[in-house]
């Protein structure tokens, strides 16, 4: 990471400074997308958890060590220096100064990076790098409000159907809907242990809604919270 110095998750308590905005929810809930967005328009960058999940995975593909094999990959992750750089427009990841970003959502990733991320010691360096990012930020994942950012401000939880999700996936690809619904919940249930909700996210449902209308809801929420009122939308509840 290239940042030295942690703030605190909620930064430094300035007027209005948005500190941390964790943004957690089920695969293809559009959550990345509503952070990058929320972040270009409150001009914070934008950090994707997922790109060091992604980022180890690619060191044990590249180093042929067993994904299966929790101390070979920390092993891995003491041995190299990984260094993830948000920013506003993308996030950039470097192994031994080098970036790799290019190669981190390949089919061989996407199919083993869920076996990395479910080691526990793994999760804890993943957090631990994530605590070093100094605020404010943007941050997508899964379990970002609940465990890595517990004191964060602003917590969100973007839910939709299985069937809206299955839907923005394959777009006009009617056919293939079945089965990347089906592919769906089966990634739901692979991340049940980290998907739970932290008790304070506000919950935004995002069937029926295009994305500059979830981007519009949650701006609205962050506004209504740091003026002292509860956030006005129906859609947008304390759960
Ligand atoms: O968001 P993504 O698709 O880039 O995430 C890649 C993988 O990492 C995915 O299998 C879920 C996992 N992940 C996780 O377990 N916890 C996070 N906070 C972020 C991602």
């Amino acid at each position: 990471m290239s940042a030295a110095s942690h703030r605190g998750a909620d930064g430094d308590r300035g007027a209005r400074e948005p500190g941390v905005i964790t943004f957690d929810g089920p695969a293809a809930s559009g959550k990345s997308s509503v952070a990058q967005r929320v972040a270009l328009a409150l001009g914070i960058p934008f950090v994707s958890s997922g790109l060091l999940y992604r980022a180890a995975t690619h060191l044990v593909a590249r180093s042929g060590t067993d994904a299966g094999d929790q101390d070979a990959v920390l092993d891995l992750l003491g041995v190299h220096v990984v260094d993830l750089r948000p920013d506003i427009t993308g996030n950039d990841v470097l192994v031994d100064g080098r970036s790799v970003t290019s190669q981190l959502h390949t089919d061989h990733v996407d199919a083993v990076v869920s076996t990395v991320a479910g080691h526990p010691d793994v999760r804890a360096w993943v957090s631990e790098q994530l605590r070093r990012v100094p605020p404010p930020f943007a941050i997508d994942g899964r379990d970002m409000g609940s465990v890595v950012f517990p004191e964060a401000r602003h917590k969100f939880y973007l839910t939709a159907s299985a069937q809206e999700r299955a839907r923005r996936r394959v777009g006009e690809r009617a056919a293939d809907l079945a089965a990347v619904a089906a592919a769906i919940a089966r990634r739901d249930e692979g991340d049940a242990r980290q998907l739970a909700p932290a008790a304070d996210a506000v919950h935004v449902d995002t069937d029926g809604l295009d994305l500059d209308e979830v981007v519009e809801r949650v701006l609205a929420s962050i506004r209504a919270s740091d003026a002292g009122s509860a956030p006005s939308d129906a859609r947008a509840v304390r759960s």
